[in-house]
């Protein structure tokens, strides 16, 4: 079999699509070395008709690292490193707001993979933003500003005692989540650890504040750069079809999941790879 992927640019500075490839068998050596530079470069990879069993999907991530056990979501029957995110009228989506996946931990994730499992007749597209190109479109005295300073990020800014009281078990979970999830710092700007790339690391699902600032100076700072990253020109938007897969570097973007489908109902399975600790290298 020719193993040469097939890689189009959805747009300038995030988002490709990957064609003659087959997620749901293990790739070999070379496929995979492909697949991990279009990553870097792209940052967000889709990939069409790829019917991913929880298993295989579960193999596809560990190929990229040890993989994240998420501490409140719930996971595909005997598989719980794959989160399902099942959202209907009775449990609305959480994830309609620009975030990084699970930067509250000291080791946030590198990589997510995402496969589509039952979508809404229209609607529930996923949009990712390039914490790259955020970074590059700052004037040099911002940049220089925000260099060296720290964001405390924090479990419960998105996942709220409220939304867990349905049962003492649920509640007792989240109780556990937190105190397992204390807030921490991370750089505002972040190095990429293998492309050595800036890019901007708060997100609005997380990140409370800068430490050092005001609390009106980090508030105004924030609010502008949550602004900032979602500008249209940074941004890639996907248009679910089923057994759609998603891959993405998780240390250099942002995704909003649109929650516009509802009262219909949207299932979607999530692996998530752990990375290394965010630095800053100048
Ligand atoms: C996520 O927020 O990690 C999943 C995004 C989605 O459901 O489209």
């Amino acid at each position: 079999m020719n193993e040469r992927l097939i890689i189009t640019p959805l747009g300038p500075y995030i988002g490709a699509q990957v064609e003659n490839i087959d997620l749901t068998r293990p790739l070999s050596d070379a496929q995979f070395e492909q697949f991990y530079h279009a990553l870097l470069k792209h940052q967000v990879l889709f990939a069409r008709n790829q019917p991913i069993t929880p298993a295989q999907q579960r193999a596809l991530a560990a190929r990229f690292g040890d993989l994240h056990i998420h501490p409140v979501y719930p996971h595909a029957p005997d598989v719980e490193e794959i989160i399902v995110l099942d959202t209907h009228d009775d449990n609305p989506p959480d994830n309609d707001n620009w975030h990084t996946d699970v930067t509250f931990i000291e080791t946030p994730p590198a990589i997510a993979v995402l496969a589509s499992k039952h979508l809404p007749t229209t609607g529930g597209d996923t949009l990712w933003a390039s914490g790259i190109a955020a970074y590059e479109a700052l004037s040099e005295p911002f940049r220089q500003l925000l260099t060296g300073l720290q964001a405390e990020h924090d479990f419960t800014k998105s996942f709220q005692e409220f939304k867990y009281r349905k049962t003492p078990e649920e509640h007792q979970q989240w109780q556990k989540a937190k105190e397992k999830n204390p807030p921490l710092l991370h750089p505002v700007i972040r190095t990429h650890p293998v492309s050595g790339k800036q890019a901007l690391f708060v997100n609005e699902g997380f990140t409370t504040r800068i430490v050092g600032l005001s609390e009106k100076e980090s508030a105004a700072i924030l609010n502008f750069l949550f602004n900032h990253v979602t500008k249209p020109e940074f941004q890639v938007r996907w248009r679910w079809q089923q057994d759609d897969i998603a891959i993405w570097d998780n240390r250099v973007t942002q995704h909003y999941a649109n929650a516009d489908y509802l009262p219909q109902r949207r299932i979607m399975h999530r692996a998530t790879v752990l990375g290394d600790k965010p630095f800053y290298k100048g």
